[in-house]
């Protein structure tokens, strides 16, 4: 029953985007809970519009001091279960940590830098130092240039990589499409290609990202304390 969250301290670095992204591409095969933590409710507001798929549950309305039970709840529901967080430096980042089999740093391309990356596994190794043990992390650079990499944003992943930190092989381009999430509360496979640009190559991207996903939750599987039944 994996519980995934999205942290990143940065506002903008593409947590509720590759949430709801990843959301949508489990819900295909299993359902899903997605935990919006976000007091702007950005999901539940999405999933108000009449394409929120079958499988993908939206919870709102929690806070630090009702997120480990909406978890516990979401888990007996669901076997998937997504958290898209608010900043890093608050209690329920640090809970919702604390139950995560995985934690995904989204991280913009354009900014990312090793202080930043640093900053926002912090949260991931206070949990170890608690004793709920190592928790699976990755780095997922977003709004990258399909087409382009610059030599800065491949300088600084070789650099990140070479100090240990784990950075997915994919990363979530810039894609009109995932604004076009929000825009038209739809999911991927709902937008309208006549209104919406390369929604196929959104896809393919996606695709990729939540097949990592699942080969890293695999890669861990019974290695985490968080769920010790699991083990
Ligand atoms: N891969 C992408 N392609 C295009 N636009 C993107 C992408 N990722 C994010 N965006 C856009 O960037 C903005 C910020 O993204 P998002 O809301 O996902 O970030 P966030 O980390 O959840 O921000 P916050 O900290 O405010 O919750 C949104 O307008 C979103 O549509
Ligand atoms: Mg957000």
């Amino acid at each position: 029953m994996p519980t995934i969250s999205f942290v990143s301290p940065k506002g903008g670095a593409g947590k509720t985007t590759s949430a709801l992204v990843l959301a949508e591409q489990i819900a295909m095969s299993a359902p899903v809970t997605i935990i919006d933590a976000d007091p702007n409710h950005p999901i539940a507001t999405w999933a108000n519009g009449s394409n929120c798929p079958a499988n993908i549950r939206v919870v709102s309305d929690v806070d630090e001091e009702n997120i480990i039970e909406a978890i516990e709840e979401a888990r007996e529901r669901t076997p998937f279960v997504l958290v898209d967080l608010e900043g890093t430096a608050s209690k329920i980042v640090v809970y919702a940590v604390g139950m995560s089999n995985l934690v995904i740093v989204p991280s913009q391309g354009s900014q990312l830098d090793a202080a930043q990356a640093t900053r926002s596994l912090k949260v991931v190794r206070e949990r170890e130092k608690i004793g709920h043990g190592k928790v699976p992390y990755g780095v997922l650079v977003t709004r990258t240039s399909p087409a382009i990499r610059t030599r800065t944003t491949a300088h600084i992943i070789k650099t990140l990589r070479k100090g240990g930190i784990t950075i997915f092989d994919t990363e979530l381009h810039e894609r009109e499409a995932y604004k076009a999430l929000f825009a038209f509360n739809a999911p991927l496979a709902h937008l309208n290609p006549k209104e919406v640009a390369n929604i196929d190559k959104a896809v393919t991207n996606a695709e990729k990202f939540a097949a990592e996903v699942i080969t890293m939750l695999r890669a861990n599987a019974g290695s985490d304390k968080a769920e010790p039944e699991a083990a």
